[in-house]
């Protein structure tokens, strides 16, 4: 092979990594303080970046208006909405129904640190975000989304 053709398989995965890569994450951090806020956070947040991250949901929830529900409910502008009322189709377990109360942003971000912390029983087998940072991208992520159409 050319060295030149060497050289251009070296650059693609650095410019993939820029294209997809969060590479602005440790200004944000910083911009949003020690020991940041939720709110904090969401100030900072990146819907774009969470919109990447939901890419680990779609294996399990649509999000478009009006799209089917998967192995998990749609969550079109799920945003506001009443815990457990999403989609009026679905299934949900009485361990997330007896929670209550609407998706704001601090239950939220509860929910998605440890569903099965949140709601012990939920069928939601899905780990959890540990990074607050990854967390408040994909509330933003789903606030955006819910304004859409
Ligand atoms: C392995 C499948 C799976 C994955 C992955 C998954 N979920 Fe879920 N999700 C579910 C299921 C199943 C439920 C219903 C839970 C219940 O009824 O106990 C649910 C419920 C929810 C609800 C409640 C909706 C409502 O109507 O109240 C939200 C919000 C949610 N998921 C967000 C997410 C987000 C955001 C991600 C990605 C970070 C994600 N989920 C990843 C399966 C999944």
């Amino acid at each position: 092979m050319k060295p030149r053709n060497i050289a251009v398989l070296m650059i693609l995965p650095c410019l993939a990594l820029v294209a997809c890569g969060d590479g602005d994450r440790a200004e944000r951090l910083k911009a949003a303080g020690p020991n940041p806020s939720l709110d904090a956070l969401m100030r900072v947040a990146d819907a774009d970046a969470g919109g990447r991250t939901f890419g680990q949901c779609l294996a399990c929830h649509t999000i478009g208006k009006g799209e089917l529900d998967r192995a998990g409910p749609n969550l079109h502008a799920i945003m506001g909405k009443p815990v457990a009322g999403g989609s009026a189709r679905y299934g949900y377990t009485a361990a997330l129904e007896r929670i209550g109360g609407h998706w704001d942003r601090a239950t939220m971000s509860r929910w998605l640190t440890s569903p099965q912390r949140f709601a012990p029983g939920t069928k939601m087998t899905y780990a959890g975000l540990a990074d607050p940072l990854a967390r408040a991208d994909v509330i933003a992520y789903l606030e955006r989304e819910g304004r859409s159409r």
